[in-house]
């Protein structure tokens, strides 16, 4: 089917109490083990794509590549700009076909923050298409970072629930990405979500929360967090992690190998047993 908005989808994970898996692509194997995991597991599901993933694989590839094989399945696909920090990569995603965008402007004062999101919002609404924002600032972890210190820069920036509320108001933003108690780039399950003010967050601005960093959250943690409102969690470091150990393991095994689809095809089936185990812990699964 054609591609559709984040909208419907979440809306539907609200109302049942899920959560939509949002898996970054940098590539066609990952797009592809995305698209038929989830056929597989009959989930719906958001191809993201960062501002990074744009500039490495081209805005027409990503958008070629998410479109071809959404048409050919029945579940339901979304493509997202996840963290567009940039407002002209917003523009030009809403042109190219993206169907959900964001707008991250966490590291901006709060007054900017909603006057450039309001700005992304009104052109995207226009036309029909559904925009997350972020409030609080969710962090990135430094590869040599203890869990103290993550926990630390975790602590620092956590998301206002009366600032959400007020920002919602103003932007009318359609999803919100808060800090609240996870860190980009987390390699093992050690964050502790903040569920009370994820709670108040809820219910202060009644729109599906968004959690980032989802990948060092423990499967209870992302279940607990979902009990209290979250219903897109963002993947990304889990499936670099399997996809690259399994190059990694596949070329120290068979260092004559020059045939890329070899190491290339063990890491597609890594990154979608990590795909596979994210939908189950979501509840997206058989939804379709
Ligand atoms: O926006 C992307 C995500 O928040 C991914 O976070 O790399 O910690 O899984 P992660
Ligand atoms: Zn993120």
């Amino acid at each position: 089917m054609p591609l559709v908005t984040s909208k419907e989808i979440l809306i539907d994970a609200q109302k049942h109490r899920y959560a939509v898996g949002a898996f970054n692509a940098n590539n066609m194997e990952i797009v592809q083990a995305i698209v038929e995991t989830a056929e597989e597991e009959r989930a719906p599901v958001i191809v993201q794509a960062s501002q990074g993933a744009i500039a490495y694989a081209g805005l027409d590839m990503i958008v070629g590549m998410v479109k071809t094989l959404a048409e050919k399945t029945f579940i339901p696909v979304v493509l997202h700009l996840d963290h567009g920090t940039d407002y002209y990569q917003n523009i030009k995603c809403l042109r190219a076909g993206f169907t959900s965008l964001m707008f991250d402007g966490s590291s901006l004062p709060f007054a900017e923050n909603v006057t450039l999101t309001k700005k992304v919002v009104e052109m995207a609404h226009a036309v029909n298409i559904p925009v997350e924002a972020e409030i609080g600032q969710i962090g990135k972890m430094d590869s040599s970072d203890e869990p103290g210190v993550a926990r630390e820069k975790i602590k620092e920036f956590m998301a206002d629930p009366e600032e959400a509320r007020k920002f919602v108001e103003l932007t009318d933003i359609d999803s919100l990405a808060a800090a609240v108690g996870t860190i980009h780039g987390c390699r093992e399950p050690i964050a502790q979500l903040d569920i009370p003010r994820i709670e108040k967050i809820r219910d202060l601005t009644g729109i599906p929360i968004v959690l980032h960093g989802a990948s060092g959250a423990s499967d209870e943690e992302v279940k607990k967090g979902i009990a209290a409102g979250i219903c897109k969690v963002n993947i990304d470091t889990r499936i670099r992690m399997a996809f690259t150990r399994a190059i990694r393991e596949y070329l120290n095994q068979n260092p004559n190998e020059i045939d890329p689809r070899k190491p290339l095809g063990v890491a597609k089936e890594a990154a979608k047993e990590v795909i596979r185990d994210r939908i189950r812990v979501l509840g997206s699964n058989n939804r379709v």
